[in-house]
């Protein structure tokens, strides 16, 4: 029988099964963008501008992979983003990322609207997990959340920014996607024909907020309110420099900025946090948005070689991580990949997903003789003419 890596040696190859085993309406969430999925495609244009000028006759290396952030030192520079309802995508998604994230040692970001709440996550994470809040206008939640977070044993924080509105989302509308999904004949018919979707969702229960819902439900002062709208009204707006300082008072430990893409954004946020994370939240937020990756290595410079930056936005490949650590990164995350392997292959896929990245990276660095991340960073790189662009005022 032929090994997992021999069937799909790229995360792409599981692009098809992933997509004939979701409803349709959980594989739109998944891969829409906004827009006109400019953004999107963008991420992946810019990211095909990239190359790698190799010098050879350095001898054979075993490249290391090792990577600090922060007190941490992780068996691989990526990881995974923080992603909602991810349940809504695969059943029981966020503890099989959970546990992805341990047996490898690379980290994993729980959302604030996620399925599984901070509580279930927090007790497979073994104290060292990610929690990604999308900062409530309710301060009294957004406290209770924190709280709630460092007492589940979650050790570092994101903050998303980027979502000073909610994106119009046009494909999601017309896919139908709700929260929870809608009971309707529509949603039936397109769960019914993913069998291995439906039954697991039965097992796992229908997605819900799990760390949101109980602010909702009526237990928290005052009324039960919908859950979707609640959680929408909770995370549209709010987050200004002084209400990050807040958060950062009340956290005291590892504090990221996510979805920052301008340079001076970046010189305030440096004085804050520790570190920032550049995102265009893969193609979902702002449609005329740049990739990041365009704005890093202009970042990189300002802030110096030491601050910490992480990035994602279309980084599917070991290959495109390579390209995301030698324009600056430290650290690259992804989304979508690990989901594709999880709706194709259950657990064992997201681990699959771990394994193909990390092989492809192992890989390029054996190639060019890059010991470790380090010597990789110090590569010479080429950058296409489509990359770069122009201050128009
Ligand atoms: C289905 C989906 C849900 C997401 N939910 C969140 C979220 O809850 N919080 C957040 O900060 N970012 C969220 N993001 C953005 C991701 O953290 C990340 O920025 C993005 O997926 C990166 O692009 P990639 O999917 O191309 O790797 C979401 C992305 C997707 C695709």
């Amino acid at each position: 029988m032929s090994s997992l890596v021999d069937k799909f040696p790229r995360v792409s190859d599981m692009l098809k099964l992933a997509k004939r085993r979701m409803p349709y309406f959980a594989s739109e969430y998944l891969f829409a963008g906004t827009g006109y999925d400019e953004a999107l495609e963008n991420n992946r244009k810019v990211l095909n501008q990239i190359f790698l000028t190799p010098k050879y006759l350095k001898g054979t290396v075993t490249p290391s992979l090792k990577t600090k952030l922060f007190d941490h030192e992780y068996d691989a520079p990526f990881g995974m983003a923080p992603v909602g309802m991810t349940s809504l995508m695969w059943p029981g998604a966020e503890v099989a990322l959970a546990k992805m994230s341990v047996k490898n040692n690379v980290p994993f970001a729980l959302s604030t609207v996620a399925c599984a709440s901070v509580e279930e996550i927090g007790k497979e994470l073994n104290g060292n997990g990610w929690f990604q809040l999308y900062p409530p206008e309710d301060k009294a939640i957004r406290d209770d959340l924190l709280k709630r977070a460092k007492n589940a044993g979650f050790k570092t924080l994101i903050v998303t920014a980027d979502i000073p509105a909610s994106s119009r989302r046009e494909r999601l509308r017309m896919a139908g996607v709700s929260v929870p999904p809608k009971n309707n004949l529509r949603t039936f018919f397109q769960a019914a024909i993913c069998p291995s979707w439906s039954i697991g969702t039965l097992k796992n229960g229908i997605p819900a907020f799990g760390t949101m819902d109980q602010y909702s439900n009526g237990n928290w002062h005052g009324n039960a309110k919908s859950k979707a709208g609640f959680a929408g009204s909770q995370m549209q707006r709010y987050v200004d420099w002084d209400y990050l300082k807040e958060v950062k008072d009340i956290w005291k430990g590892p504090l990221i900025l996510k979805g920052l893409m301008h340079e001076d954004d970046a010189m305030k946020a440096i004085n804050i946090v520790d570190a920032i994370y550049l995102s265009n939240h893969g193609g979902r937020q702002l449609d005329i948005a740049p990739s990041p990756l365009q704005m890093l290595p202009n970042i990189r410079k300002k802030v110096g070689t030491k601050f910490p930056i992480i990035i994602d936005s279309g980084f599917y490949s070991g290959q495109d991580i390579t390209k995301g650590l030698i324009l600056g990164a430290d650290f690259v995350m992804t989304g979508r990949p690990f989901i594709i392997g999880l709706a194709a292959l259950g657990a064992k896929g997201a681990n699959h997903v771990h394994d193909i990245l990390k092989d492809e990276l192992s890989n390029i660095m054996e190639q060019i003789c890059a010991a470790n991340i380090e010597e990789l960073k110090n590569q010479k790189v080429m950058i296409g003419k489509d990359f770069h662009l122009t201050d128009f005022n």
